[in-house]
């Protein structure tokens, strides 16, 4: 057998260097300052990103039909096949609010939410890509703090196969991005908590399919994106908040 170069022999050997390994053995210790008096005003206030110059618009009514969560396990799977009909503001709303929302709204408290986050960080921001909506096509983003969506850009179209992967997410009513600013985790935990970003995002991912069964919506994520152009889309920079996931939604074909 021929060895054409390092990497090749690395790999024969079996040698832990490739950089998630690295990266897993330099995040394995959390750096908790456990011995500080009091904790910083960083570890204890939840950030929220807001284009508050941009168009708010604020959500209708927020209803999730009652299903028992049993059926909604039962029933959950991934749905790439949508009909062309547009999926109405009120589910979307729905599905935002009790996926992302905060629960105690109407009261000024400290934000309780619908998925767990490490350390009580909340270091996802949730973005959406319409295109067979009541919404005019464009990009929002969703601000949790007074159920808004902010119209932060519009399009006619766009150009999926610069985005995604996948042929087949073309046909989709709507596009979460869930994106993740690691400073807010990361100023708690140090390198560990990048790790809590991606595990935030796996409960919130489990709350965009769920939630998808009682409002009849179809629900599959969709990692097959390229980060690149899906963070100039967004204008985020890519380092300090990126693209963690995407969700394609749409009214279910069966
Ligand atoms: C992190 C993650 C990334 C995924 N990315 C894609 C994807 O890019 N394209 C796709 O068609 N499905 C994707 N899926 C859906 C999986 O293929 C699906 O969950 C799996 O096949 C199990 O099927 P089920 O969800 O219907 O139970 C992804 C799921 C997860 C959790």
């Amino acid at each position: 057998m021929k060895i054409k170069n390092n990497n090749e022999i690395e790999e024969l050997l079996n040698i832990n260097n490739s950089p998630f390994q690295k990266f897993y053995e330099a995040s394995k210790n959390v750096r908790f300052r456990k011995d500080l008096k009091k904790p910083p005003e960083t570890w204890k206030k939840v950030y929220f990103k807001s284009y508050f110059r941009f168009e708010q618009i604020k959500l209708p009514k927020i209803e999730l039909p009652k299903v028992a969560l049993s059926k909604a396990l039962l029933k959950r799977e991934s749905i790439r096949e949508f009909t062309k009909e547009k999926v109405d503001l009120k589910r979307i709303s729905s599905l935002l609010y009790h996926s992302a929302g905060i629960k105690n709204l109407d009261e000024n408290l400290y934000p309780l939410r619908f998925y767990p986050s490490g350390g009580g960080r909340y270091p996802l921001e949730i973005y959406l890509l319409s295109f067979n909506t009541e919404l005019p096509n464009g990009i929002y983003h969703y601000y949790p703090r007074t159920h808004s969506l902010e119209h932060i850009y519009a399009y006619k179209t766009i150009n999926f196969r610069k985005y995604f992967d996948q042929e087949w997410v073309k046909g989709s009513a709507f596009i979460i991005i869930v994106t993740g600013v690691f400073a807010r985790t990361t100023v708690k935990y140090g390198e560990r908590g990048y790790r809590h970003v991606f595990i935030d995002t796996g409960h919130l991912g489990q709350n965009f399919y769920l939630n998808s069964i009682p409002l009849n919506l179809g629900c599959c994520e969709v990692a097959g994106f390229k980060e690149d152009t899906l963070n100039k889309l967004l204008d985020v920079d890519g380092t300090e908040e990126t693209v963690i996931s995407t969700f394609s939604f749409g009214n279910p074909l069966k």
